[in-house]
Formats: structure tokens, sequence, C-alpha cells
């Protein structure tokens, strides 16, 4: 008999910060695809699958955690929400709020969030407003307005973001029957790498795992806090989903490298821009650039020879390429279609086919 995904509070009721009294404000998010990708497995001479969160209801992982931290926010009776952002986080932020009835409010960078994801947060009545600095200061700002006014702050700090957002380590190890032997993703603001660990080790201690994945994460070259071990005062990367130069959850992440027995890297904005064209190319998934940062580290890792054969590897691909296709149409040059007359002997000169 057919059963529908009923999101992830209704899927992992159990495992997250709910009761019978908090309402579920959801979109049906999770349940995403985890895709094998050939090129990637003959490139690594591993078994490699891509968790495609670009199939969330906004377009990017970011649902997992909103819909337990608006639920949260909702039962307690909140009337606005605050989030600073790049871009995703506010777009689902104003989703799952204005289903719950509440005012978002979003704090994004001046200039810097793609055109797509600032019109999903005007779409659904989000009160935008424009910082002239970075999402570092956004962030600041949110949760200042979060201690001193009435909204209730829903980035990643809010533990709720975290605990709905491990349920993609669940739903892996659900598919695979085990977990990874290395899951690889991309590092921004350090909330997603923290959730993934967080998930995979409550699944092995209670025995649903036997094994736990090695962490590898992936900065932006020119905003990579964590591998300098320095906060970047000035980030700048074409992937402007991770352009963040202090992460909130940056003791989090470097617990989850080092108690996996992981590591976190950086890869330039050309690798990342390659691997969303052989993503794009290859696999048939658009996805946007901050996205690729994961599938650029695993074919830097492949080429170095750092990654042994033999293995099952995992990479979260985190947004939807539609996200951002400024960069794509920049990046892939061409984006003007011949123009022919509508006929076809026109149409299969110009393919070449008559
Ligand atoms: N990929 C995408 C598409 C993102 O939007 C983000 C973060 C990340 C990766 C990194 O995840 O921050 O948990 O390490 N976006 C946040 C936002 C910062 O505001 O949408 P992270």
């Amino acid at each position: 008999m057919a059963r529908l995904w009923r999101g992830v509070i209704q899927e992992y009721r159990a495992r997250l910060p709910v009761t019978d009294r908090t309402p579920v404000v959801t979109l049906c998010e999770g349940g995403t695809p985890l895709v094998p990708s050939a090129w990637l497995s003959a490139l690594t001479r591993c078994s490699v699958h891509l968790k495609v969160e670009g199939s969330n209801p906004t377009g990017s992982f970011k649902d997992r955690g909103m819909t337990v931290a608006i639920s949260k926010a909702l039962e307690v009776g909140a009337k606005a929400v605050v989030c600073a952002s790049t871009g995703n986080t506010s777009a689902s932020a104003a989703a799952y709020a204005v289903r719950a009835g509440m005012t978002p409010i979003v704090l994004v960078p001046h200039g810097k969030i793609t055109g797509p994801k600032l019109a999903q947060a005007v779409v659904h009545g989000g009160r935008i407003v424009a910082v002239d600095g970075l999402f570092d200061d956004c962030l600041r700002l949110a949760r200042a307005l979060a201690d001193g006014y009435p909204v209730a702050l829903v980035n990643s700090l809010n533990p709720d973001r975290l605990a709905g957002q491990k349920t993609a380590a669940f739903e892996i190890v659900d598919q695979l029957g085990a977990a990874p032997d290395v899951h690889v993703l991309p590092v921004g603001n350090a909330g997603n790498i923290t959730a993934y660990w967080m998930g995979y080790q409550e699944y092995a201690a209670d025995g649903i795992a036997h094994n736990r994945p090695r962490m590898w994460g992936f900065q932006a070259a020119g905003a990579a806090p964590i591998v300098h071990d320095a906060p970047v005062p000035h980030p700048e990367t074409v992937a402007s989903a991770i352009r963040i130069g202090n992460p909130a959850s940056w003791r989090l992440a470097v617990a989850a490298r080092d108690e996996s027995g992981g590591l976190i890297d950086a890869v330039t904005d050309e690798q990342i821009l390659r691997a969303q064209r052989e993503l794009s190319g290859n696999d048939g998934l658009f996805v946007e650039p901050a996205s690729a940062a994961g599938v650029a580290g695993l074919v830097a890792a492949a080429s170095a020879g750092t990654l042994e054969p033999g293995q099952v590897v995992v990479v979260t691909v985190t947004g939807h390429g539609l996200k951002d296709v400024e960069t794509a149409s920049t990046a892939y040059g061409a984006a003007q279609p011949e123009l022919i007359p509508a006929t076809v002997t026109a149409a299969a000169a110009v393919l070449g086919l008559a």
C-alpha cells in the first residue's frame, strides 16, 4: 500500500524535541533522493551516492531544521522569527513562518545573496533588511534582536534547527542499511556538518548503525576560517551561500571532524565551478555552487590519492541549481540558443542531422 512521506517531524518524531502539544508546521520536507553517481564512483573507485537536498520544498536542506524551529517557536507563542542568511535560510524561514502565521524577519548581506533566493523571501512576505556588512554582521544583529525583542532566532544556533537537520543522516542510514564510510559536505556556518555528526552518533549509540562515517567538510578557499584556524575578515567566493568568515558552529564542526577522524579542507572557486558543471553534465543534477563544494573536495581527494578505493561515500549536495542561475549562465558561457526559422529543415540543418 502506498504510504506518503509526512515530513521529518512525523517520520522521526521520537528523535526530535517535540511533544504531542507541539503544532507541526511542515511542508513535508525530507525524504530526499539518495542518487548513485556513476562518474564519481568510477573516478574514486568507491561507491558514491549523492544526497540531493535541493529536492526539499524551498530548494535546500534548510527546510529540515526549519520545520522543527518554526514548530517550536509556534508552540511557545512567538509572533515573529528572525534569521541572518546568505539566502537559503531566509527562503526557508519565510516559507515556514508564513505557514505558521508568523512574521519572518530576515537580515541579509547587502548585494551578496542571489536574486532567486531574495525572491523567495519576497514572495512569502518576509520583512527583508539588507545589512551593509557580511553574513557574520547579520548574525550578530539577529542574535541581538532575539535577545532584546520579542522575536525568535531561527538560525542554526537554535538547537531545534540542528535537531531537524540531523534527520538527513537518519535517512541515509535507513536507506543504505549502514552509515557510509565517508560523508562529504560543504561547510559555511558549520551547522550542517554538526547536525549530520549528531545524527550518525545517535544512530550508532542506539545500535541502528554499527559504524560511523568520517566527516569530510569543504570550505571555499576564500572563506575558509576553519581550515586556517582563524576568522576571515573579508571572505570572498563565487559560492555566496558559504561566504562566511566566522562560523557560528565552528567548535562543533571541529569536534565532528576530530571525533570522526575526518577533515575540513578548502576548494577553490575554479574547482567548485568545475564540480558543478560535471554534476550537471554527468549526473543530470543541477546544484548551486556552494552545493558543489563537497563534490569538488571529493574529486581533489581522489586525484591526491587520499581516498582509499572500495569505500561507501555519501556527498550532500545542499541546494538546487536554480537558486543561482546567474553564476551558472556566466560560468557556462554562451547561454543564447541559436535562432532559426520555424521549419524542420532549418532545425535539422542547425543540429547537423541533415
Ligand atoms: N550549502 C548551501 C546551499 C547553503 O545555503 C549553506 C548555508 C551551506 C551549504 C553551508 O551549511 O552553514 O550549515 O555549514 N547557508 C546558510 C544560509 C548560511 O544562510 O542559507 P552550513
